[in-house]
């Protein structure tokens, strides 16, 4: 599927929205751009989001706007960011953007970042002196394993990379310099011939893929590493969750070995861009019967069922942009399982009840 170096296919990017949200007002992608010397670019200083919007019998519909925007503003506070956008504001700016952009499905990336200021400009690491900026921009986004990958699985491997250590980075805040680590993860993967990597801990647990996180199905059960295991809370891992609770699927947060998931019966990578995409073999070792497996179909089945607006969601998940503007806010998003099924105590990640 993907050239041994890697470098000549990536997601399919059919059409790109001319305009860019900036600060509450709509901008030319030409001229959403920073200045070089702008503190993100040199010191990692930035925290985003990626949000899918999908295509429904009444327009398209945003999945857990909130929920993304929440974890948004969670990763800026965890950076010290103090900025003026509201949650509301960011919501308002993301349904915009998706009406002037009239794409009926889409890929929205907010993003907020540490800028300069060019009559006062500061170098340093120290970013306090750095002015903030913010941006949504949006783009049409094919699948992002490959399009062949939602229904026959992909092969990965285990990465050399080990993800983030919890008191180096927080891998609980979506933050651009993250996906540095990402990034190694995922070119060793591409060029050993992999479409993806799984990157353990610093403890030798599973933890997540470079930009999924990761599920295993061991008889009955579906597993997953708890937030310890470094992962990013996805918001497609809570939405799996709560769909195996809705299937009667006994679904638990366990620290995993590497080695359980050469046996795992049905493993599959979990996100946003990814969707929900089955792996078909780890380290070149067959996953089970070495396509997607039953469980594995059930979860997605009723996934893309949801996020096309024809079965009911566990809560208010959907934002129709053609509808009036989204109140509730507090859709059951808490990024964790109950503690009783973990093996340590976590933090827990909510959204902001409503205003
Ligand atoms: C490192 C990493 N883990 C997990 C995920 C999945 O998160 P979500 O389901 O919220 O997109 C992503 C994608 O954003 C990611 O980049």
């Amino acid at each position: 599927m993907f050239s041994k170096d890697g470098k000549t296919k990536d997601v399919a990017t059919p059409r790109i929205c001319d305009v860019v949200w900036h600060n509450g007002e709509f901008i030319k992608w030409g001229d959403a751009r920073v200045h070089v010397m702008s503190h993100v670019l040199h010191y990692g200083s930035s925290v985003f989001e990626g949000i899918r919007c999908y295509s429904t019998k009444k327009g398209p519909a945003i999945f857990r706007l909130r929920e993304h925007i929440q974890r948004l503003l969670n990763s800026a506070k965890i950076y010290r960011m103090e900025h003026p956008w509201t949650l509301d504001q960011l919501c308002d700016g993301a349904v915009e953007l998706v009406k002037q952009s009239e794409m009926d499905q889409c890929y929205i990336r907010p993003i907020l970042f540490r800028s300069l200021d060019e009559a006062k400009p500061a170098f340093g690491v120290n970013p306090f002196p750095n002015p903030l900026a913010c941006y949504i921009g949006a783009w049409d986004w094919g699948k992002y394993l490959g399009d062949e990958a939602i229904e026959r699985g992909v092969d990965v491997c285990v990465s050399t990379w080990n993800r983030l250590t919890p008191n180096s980075m927080p891998a609980m805040a979506k933050s651009g310099a993250n996906y540095m680590n990402s990034q190694l993860i995922k070119m060793e993967a591409l060029l050993n011939g992999f479409a993806e990597g799984i990157a353990l801990d610093d403890r030798g647990y599973v933890s997540e893929g470079s930009g999924e996180n990761i599920f295993m199905v061991a008889g009955d059960t579906v597993l997953t590493p708890p937030l310890s295991s470094s992962i990013l809370p996805g918001i497609t891992r809570d939405s799996v969750i709560q769909i195996c609770d809705e299937l009667g699927i006994p679904v638990k947060e366990r620290t995993i070995q590497r080695a359980a998931l050469y046996v795992a019966d049905e493993i599959f990578f979990s996100g946003t861009a990814a969707e929900i995409t089955p792996i078909r073999s780890v380290d070149r070792i067959t996953v089970g019967s070495g396509g997607r497996g039953p469980i594995t179909e059930k979860i997605q089945k009723a996934f893309f069922e949801i996020t096309k607006g024809e079965r009911k969601a566990p809560g208010n998940w959907l934002t129709y942009v053609n509808e009036a503007k989204q109140s509730s806010s507090n859709n059951g998003f808490a990024g964790s399982i109950d503690s009783s099924t973990t093996e340590q105590p976590e933090l827990s990640y909510q959204t902001a009840p409503s205003e």
